[in-house]
């Protein structure tokens, strides 16, 4: 079949897209989360055809694609309350809702099922294709079945040039991966797929959404699934994969050692794991970026084909926020194969003063971790011992330590009274600081301790951040901790502000963590840590 190429910008090339689609054909075309094979949903014969082109299994249903709230109603038998206020929220964009089906869908386009997934797309061309067609859209993901979703034009042609009547080019995908899948069909919401609109995003509309075992477990041989399009292999490029676990440290030198005798070996890693890698490498965005994450993954799965990777270690994600969506792709691109780290695990706990950090570090307890509480640690003789008291003094003046006994108050005054000054204290204190963590973290490990958290305020800074297997970050609002200080601390409104002033941003622990939590209440501090227990648990089982 000859392939048309038609341009997102050309009106002429959206009006041929649109009656290509009305005549029955199979059109490529891009929307914001991956590029869609097109065909009109009402129409069993041309439905097929994407089923043919793509290879894939005819008893996996397709998602219809509107550009028209008002196009929803026809094809289903009745829009529940709930999803009017999830479209209202998330429509157009990277959301799929799935209803019980009207009779207009074939069972073609429902593969069999009495349901069907929906979902309105912000992609400007694709709403134009939509439109332009002038009925709803049936497409899957572009790619032949089995591979990675094209979220790139050139990845379209690979798979598709030859197999259908045209491919419209709309440059790069924004979000990367395939829309959330959610089914409002039975009693509870349940999350079939995750993707750009987050668990969080849809809980704050719905409350408690349950999330299908599949999403991130393998299904049981004969396991019933919700969504047959779990139950296939998925996203896989030729080369093994093979998730790794853990800190980039650990993840660096497992895989350096790993691939060292291997030519076509790749570490398909975060941007923090590169200074300790050895192998080739192949980052995907930062270990807490999980929007460039997803962006970049198949583009990268597919780049390792290019450069002939036969044996890929890729780092495992986080599987928070828009993580889950780009752990549950990485985790079925691997097959399952997940490399776990030896015990024990270093969590770190981390987040700004007062934010509630010491009564969940007492809940980790409960829960069998050790504790290390490094601010304690710090102002120990372990870390102001000798050595380090003669390089304060030669740096900040020998009154410091009239009688080799530091003058702690002096040396806030000094080492806090402007940046460089901070800097140079942090430049001899971290050193001692860290050598005084590995001695703990041995004493817990000769312990025989299988999770250890460092509760550090200053993690990130001391250069821990690389040591540990996760890190929660504890938030709490502004005024609840500017209470909590003045009271534990017996300060003044002012001084707490001003402690907070020189701290991170709230905005950056809750951009550098694996897990955030809000401790604002001790009552739904059990709750929020839930999900962070089950996957310290999972990490070290
Ligand atoms: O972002 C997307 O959703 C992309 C773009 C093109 O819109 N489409 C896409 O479609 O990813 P597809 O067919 O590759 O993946 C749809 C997934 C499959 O796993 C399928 O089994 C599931 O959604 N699904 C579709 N309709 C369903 C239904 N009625 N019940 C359960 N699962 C359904
Ligand atoms: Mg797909």
């Amino acid at each position: 079949m000859n392939t048309k190429h038609l341009q997102q910008n050309s009106p002429t090339d959206i009006t041929l897209a649109g009656e290509l689609l009305r005549s029955g054909e199979v059109v490529g075309i891009p929307t914001e989360t991956v590029y869609g094979l097109a065909a009109n949903a009402l129409d069993p014969t041309a439905v097929k055809k994407i089923f043919i082109a793509k290879g894939r299994p005819s008893d996996n249903p397709l998602i219809v694609h509107i550009a028209e709230l008002s196009q929803w109603a026809q094809l289903v038998r009745e829009i529940p309350e709930s999803a009017q206020k999830l479209a209202q929220a998330y429509w157009p964009g990277p959301l799929t809702i799935i209803l019980e089906k009207s009779d207009l869908i074939p069972m073609e386009t429902s593969g069999g099922l009495s349901t069907v997934g929906v979902r309105f797309p912000s992609h400007p061309a694709a709403q134009a294709v939509i439109r332009a067609a002038g009925v709803p859209l049936a497409a899957p993901s572009a790619n032949l079945s089995g591979k990675p979703s094209p979220t790139t034009f050139a990845h379209l042609c690979e798979d598709m040039d030859g197999r259908v009547a045209a491919l419209v080019d709309g440059g790069d995908c924004g979000v990367g991966v395939e829309s959330t899948v959610l089914s409002l069909v039975g009693d509870r919401p349940r999350l079939l797929r995750p993707g750009g609109v987050t668990l969080a995003q849809l809980e704050s509309i719905l409350g408690e959404v349950d999330v299908d075992p599949a999403v991130l477990h393998q299904l049981k041989e004969g396991a019933v699934v919700s969504s047959p399009g779990m139950k296939y292999r998925h996203y896989a490029p030729k080369a093994t994969v093979k998730l790794v676990e853990g800190s980039p440290e650990r993840y660096a030198n497992f895989v350096n050692a790993a691939l060292q005798n291997h030519e076509s070996g790749y570490a398909l890693c975060f941007d923090e794991d590169l200074p300790f890698l050895t192998t080739k490498t192949l980052s995907y965005g930062s270990r807490f970026d999980s929007q460039t994450q997803a962006h970049r993954l198949f583009t990268a799965l597919h780049e390792l084909d290019g450069m002939g990777a036969a044996l890929v270690y890729a780092h495992a994600p986080k599987k928070s926020g828009v993580g889950l969506a780009v752990y549950n792709r990485m985790v079925r691109a691997a097959g399952f194969c997940i490399e776990k780290p030896q015990a024990p695990v270093l969590i770190g706990l981390t987040g700004q003063s007062a934010a509630g950090k010491s009564t969940v570090a007492e809940l980790l307890r409960e829960h069998g971790c050790a504790i290390i509480d490094c601010d304690k640690l710090t102002r120990s003789g372990e870390v102001y011992n000798t050595e380090c008291i003669g390089e304060l003094c030669t740096v900040f003046g020998d009154e410091l330590a009239p009688n080799g006994v530091l003058d702690r108050k002096l040396l806030a005054a000094r080492a806090f009274a402007d940046e460089p000054s901070k800097a140079k204290l942090h430049e001899i204190v971290f050193p001692h600081i860290l050598a005084a963590v590995e001695r703990e973290i041995a004493r817990h490990t000769r312990n025989g301790a299988e999770k250890i958290v460092l509760d550090a305020p200053t993690l990130f800074e001391a250069g821990l951040d690389s040591r540990c297997d996760r890190i929660i970050a504890v938030t709490a609002p502004y005024e609840v901790r500017l209470r909590r200080a003045m009271q534990r601390d017996g300060i003044t409104e002012e001084q707490a502000k001003l402690r907070f002033a020189v701290q991170k941003t709230e905005e950056f622990f809750l951009t550098h963590a694996d897990h955030t939590i809000e401790n604002t209440a001790r009552e739904s501090l059990q709750k929020k840590l839930a999900p962070v227990l089950t996957d310290l648990d999972e990490l070290t089982a």
